[in-house]
């Protein structure tokens, strides 16, 4: 696995660059940062609760799904320079910096549930040593820092506090973390920064940003809000697009080529999922509304994604043979390729959706079917894609995996009840298809006034509908 920017010599192995290492979650990010920092040379013993996950971790095994990471784990565990424990008095002692990765859940409001990393701020005070840095990698809302410098203070320990976002993607995190857009260090304490900044001394970024910590902890937000906003709006285009026949592929290309806005994070279609967007759009609008704001983008943004997977089964109910009722195959149950993370999926939400409307729904996943497996119904899951297409009415690619866009599409065709496909990433070939016969269905790239809205606004969406979103 080719890890990017990483410095083609071996790590440098001057003593002061090697540093003893706490990482607490080993979760989506703890683990790759674990992993990541070993590979730097550093010592690194990651802290996980989760029973489970740990008997997995220490007999060898990776519970996720993450290009690269395996191999990583297995070389420093195998070199000693990676261990896992559940013991915060064997973790921290020792570790001169305490990365926390715990998850930050959003909570019923919307705000970003820091229990967890209160709860390991607790824990690790009596163990820490008095020259550590305690850095938060998890997503905290602006201020958090303050806040756990405060407990370390109340709990009698001098730790500095930084805060150095991630901005790892699922699905090419080991790649993104040795070939950074930049490295982001949030403190009030230069010296601190400066010590957290050397243990990616042998990480090529584009650049090295020194901030206040609150600068730190708000960008992590609104960069993924940044992104985020950047498919609602394209979403609203294809809309447009629908009821005029404009095509929003074309559009978006248009829109990409200038160099101010850029080709990526332009795609319409079933809009974001993951354990990051959704949670981190409510959550900065929650911090905005706590500091009095309104936060009316934010809001629409998220209003405006959520609506595209309730729009997305009322197109394909109203393709059904008998309208609610039918057979629909939905390939592509992780939230995006190269994962196996399921949460707030598109793909799941609309198995769910269509199975609550009465109708049969089938499904497969390259990676994420054990995952999958505790929130579809019983007997949806497909050992594979040609069997989710045998005798449906609607065959939906949720999610962008290869493997769907490489299929027979023509096999696939003789294996329907009816030729429907919906595009929910415009990763398809819509020309080909259609020229086998299919119907088309996708976001924005109907043709003119044929969209799933059609012409008229009373094809719109059913006001029950959206009540339900
Ligand atoms: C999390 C946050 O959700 C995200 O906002 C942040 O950017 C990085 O950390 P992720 O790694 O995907 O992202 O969370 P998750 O996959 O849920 O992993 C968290 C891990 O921490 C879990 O394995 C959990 O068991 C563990 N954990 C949680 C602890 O070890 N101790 C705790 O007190 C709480
Ligand atoms: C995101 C940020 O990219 C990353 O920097 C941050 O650290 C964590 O959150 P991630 O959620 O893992 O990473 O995946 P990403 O590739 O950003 O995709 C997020 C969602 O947006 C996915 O559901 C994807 O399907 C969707 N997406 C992405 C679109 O719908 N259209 C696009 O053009 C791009």
């Amino acid at each position: 696995m080719d890890v990017g920017g990483l410095a083609q010599s071996e790590p440098n192995r001057e003593e002061n660059l090697l540093s003893e290492i706490a990482v607490i979650g080993a979760g989506y990010v703890g683990l790759v940062t674990s992993a990541c920092l070993a590979k730097l040379g550093h010592q690194v013993v990651c802290l996980e609760i989760h029973p489970e996950r740990l008997a997995q971790l220490r007999a060898g095994r990776v519970p996720i799904h993450e290009p690269g990471l395996a191999p990583l784990i297995t070389a420093h565990f195998a070199t000693g320079r990676l261990r896992f424990t559940d013991d915060y008095a064997d973790a921290i002692p020792k570790s001169e910096f305490i990365f926390i990765a715990v998850n930050t859940p959003p909570t019923g409001d919307g705000r970003a549930d820091t229990g967890f990393v209160f709860r390991a701020v607790e824990s690790l005070i009596p163990h820490l040593r008095r020259d550590a840095v305690v850095i938060t990698k998890s997503t905290v809302p602006v201020g958090t820092g303050d806040r756990i410098a405060e407990a370390l203070t109340r709990g009698g320990a001098q730790a500095s506090v930084v805060s150095n976002p991630e901005f790892l993607r699922e699905g090419s995190a080991v790649a993104d973390f040795f070939s950074p857009d930049r490295i982001v260090v949030g403190a009030d304490d230069h010296e601190a920064a400066q010590r957290v900044l050397r243990l990616f001394e042998n990480v090529v970024a584009r650049e090295s940003l020194v901030v206040n910590r609150r600068s730190a902890e708000l960008a992590k937000y609104a960069a993924n809000a940044f992104l985020a906003t950047r498919i609602s709006f394209m979403n609203e285009v294809a809309e447009i697009c629908d009821a005029s026949g404009a095509d929003v592929e074309e559009v978006a290309r248009i829109m990409g080529s200038d160099r101010r806005i850029g080709p990526s994070f332009l795609k319409a279609g079933l809009g974001w999922g993951g354990s990051c967007f959704p949670k981190d759009v409510q959550a900065l609008a929650a911090s905005a509304a706590d500091f009095g704001q309104t936060a009316g983008i934010l809001r629409a943004v998220y209003g405006t994604n959520h609506r595209q997977r309730v729009k997305a089964v009322e197109m394909i109910q109203r393709h059904l043979p008998i309208n609610g009722e039918g057979v629909v195959g939905v390939l592509g149950l992780a939230f995006k390729p190269d994962t196996d993370d399921i949460r707030e999926s598109p793909g799941i939400a609309m198995v769910s959706r269509l199975a609550a409307s009465g109708v049969t729904v089938r499904a497969h996943d390259p990676v994420a079917m054990e995952r999958a497996a505790e929130c579809v119904p019983v007997g949806a899951l497909m050992a594979d894609p040609y069997t989710v297409a045998r005798g449906a009415d609607v065959l939906v690619v949720a999610t962008e995996w290869p493997e769907y866009l490489e299929m027979d599409w023509a096999r696939v065709r003789r294996e329907m009840a009816t030729p429907v496909v919906f595009d929910g990433r415009n990763a398809l070939d819509r020309e080909y298809l259609q020229a086998l016969g299919f119907v088309y269905l996708s976001f924005g790239r109907s043709p003119r006034g044929e969209g799933p809205w059609g012409a008229h606004p009373a094809a719109r969406l059913s006001p029950e509908l959206v009540r339900a979103g």
